[in-house]
């Protein structure tokens, strides 16, 4: 049986980990969770005071960063590793999503990602998760998402993850956070968020996990076994 790319794309915390993670463990597939590597970056310009807007400074501090996921078994998924720490829980946290977005516009920043992401993807079998996935990293890929949920639903889904994990924060913070990452994702010069033309879209606002799993689940068979 061939093996397939999957795209999953859409806006901050509508599900599209979630999706990806158990489309990847109903078919075997590796599951990649492209916004850790932002993130992980991100934590790296914060530790070092990296200057955003200055692209000597940038290079140099790529040059300095290695980034790899690892297995955890406990936890049945991968942590993000920043030059051999574990930072899965770290880039997480408010300070870091408050800067993530603005990162990630930096052209430097996206063609190192980028590179590191399309290598993963040459063997196929992946299922991977972000904003330009289907645009960017995977044109070609096979089967491309693009997942949706109303604000509100996406706030109380990242409200309840922080809640779990004892980070300290409000709803209405949680609720800028989003409406911010969105605005400045969709509006940045170089691949911003948007649908590709050939993905199909996933509202899964009002659907159960397992609901949403078949529906993917389907298309994703559909694609494997005609391909
Ligand atoms: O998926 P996430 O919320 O953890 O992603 C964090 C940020 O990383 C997101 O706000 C924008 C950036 N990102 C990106 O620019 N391209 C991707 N493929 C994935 C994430």
């Amino acid at each position: 049986m061939n093996k397939i790319v999957i795209a999953i794309d859409g806006y901050s915390s509508c599900g599209k980990s979630t999706l990806a993670k158990q489309l990847a463990n109903a078919l075997n597939y590796v599951f990649v969770d492209s916004g850790a590597m932002y993130r992980a970056i991100t934590l790296y310009f914060l530790r070092n005071k990296i200057d955003n807007d200055n692209p000597q400074a940038v290079q140099q501090a790529l040059q300095n960063i290695s980034l790899t996921f690892k297995f955890n078994a406990a936890k049945e998924s991968s942590d993000m590793y920043l030059n051999n720490e574990n930072v899965e829980d770290l880039i997480r946290e408010m300070q870091v999503s408050q800067n993530v977005s603005k990162v990630s516009t930096l052209k430097d920043v996206r063609v190192f990602a980028v590179a590191q992401q399309q290598q993963m993807g040459i063997a196929k079998g992946v299922v991977m998760d972000g904003r330009d996935i289907g645009t960017a990293v995977f044109p070609d890929a096979e089967l491309k998402i693009f997942v949706t949920a109303t604000i509100d639903v996406r706030v109380e889904r990242r409200l309840k993850e922080m809640v779990e994990k004892n980070i300290n924060t409000t709803r209405e913070e949680v609720k800028k956070n989003l409406e911010e990452r969105d605005f400045i994702d969709s509006t940045r010069a170089i691949s911003p968020l948007k649908k590709a033309d050939d993905a199909i879209v996933l509202d899964n606002s009002f659907l159960t996990r397992e609901e949403q799993l078949t529906i993917a689940l389907q298309w994703a068979n559909e694609k494997i076994y005609s391909n």
